[in-house]
């Protein structure tokens, strides 16, 4: 039978006290994980999703930490090591937008987007390779030593004008992918990106709350609804668990068909 049962591992999911994040999380915590919580601001949101996952009979704890610094990561890991022993499942979904013309773009924009959403994955990343390196493979809790899944975006190969600081930044989040998974996958650590299309959230309001602009969204969906951070943390379950272990180093896109170009449909 195959196991999606994540019974006795224990994760962290950053930015997971809001949307993509906040779901994956509960996700996790349902599928039978110990799951940290983080955050960087709303301490009573990251609560409200410890709880969540608290009902399912799956420990959970918040941590405060902004994953573009370095130390406090590193206290962010410790602080996870001393409650829940170690680390087998990092999802690094912690990203933010920052939009401006490129010929407007401030450094401070550009540099920001890059911090957290490249160097967060970086740093997270980073202390949780050492972590299960340290520890090696316990078959009784997975099949795998590791498992880090990096959320990128559809526009890790689609282009974005007005937004090329996040278009970078997910695009490089496809090689920073790749490489870990081809460094480490020998030592059992899969490494994959989740690639999500438009998925109802904060980060992308404009985009959805007005039935203006949900109707232009749907021109470029050919399932023709938004997506929702549900569609996101059934994936997430599924390559955090022993069910895709032959899967690392991919890039899995899921966006209601975004990347098959709806405008090609009748023109082209
Ligand atoms: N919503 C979408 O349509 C969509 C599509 C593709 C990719 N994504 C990606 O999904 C991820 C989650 O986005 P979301 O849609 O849930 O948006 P969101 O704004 O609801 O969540 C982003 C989370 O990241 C956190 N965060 C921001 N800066 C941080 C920092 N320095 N340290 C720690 N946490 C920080 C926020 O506090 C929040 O919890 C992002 O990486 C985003 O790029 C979202």
């Amino acid at each position: 039978m195959i196991s999606y049962s994540l019974k006795g591992q224990s994760a962290l999911v950053t930015g997971a006290n809001s949307g993509i994040g906040e779901a994956i999380a509960i996700g996790l915590g349902e599928a039978g994980a110990n799951v940290v919580v983080n955050y960087v601001v709303d301490p009573e949101a990251a609560e409200k999703v410890a709880e969540k996952i608290k009902a399912f009979g799956s420990k959970a704890m918040i941590a405060q930490a902004d994953v573009s610094n370095e130390t406090e990561v590193k206290s962010m890991f410790q602080k996870m090591y001393s409650e829940f022993g170690t680390i087998d499942i990092l999802v690094n979904n912690a990203g933010l937008q920052r939009d401006a013309h490129f010929h407007e773009m401030t450094i401070d924009q550009w540099n920001k987007v890059i911090s957290v959403n490249l160097t967060g994955q970086f740093l997270c990343a980073r202390e949780a390779i050492i972590e299960m390196l340290r520890r090696g493979r316990v078959p009784e809790r997975s099949m795998a030593c590791g498992k880090i899944i990096c959320m990128s975006s559809v526009h890790e190969i689609i282009p974005w004008a007005g937004h090329v600081n996040y278009a970078s930044s997910k695009g490089a989040i496809r090689m920073f992918m790749q490489s870990l998974a081809q460094e480490y996958g020998d030592r059992g650590i899969r490494v994959n990106s989740i690639c999500p299309g438009a998925i109802q959230t904060p980060i992308n309001k404009a985009a959805w709350s007005t039935p203006q602009a949900l109707a232009s969204l749907m021109t470029l969906i050919p399932y023709n609804r938004i997506g929702q951070p549900q569609d996101i943390a059934n994936l997430a379950v599924f390559l955090a668990s022993d069910a895709s272990d032959y899967i690392t180093g991919a890039s899995m896109f899921i966006d209601g068909g975004m990347t098959v170009f709806e405008g090609f449909a009748e023109g082209g």
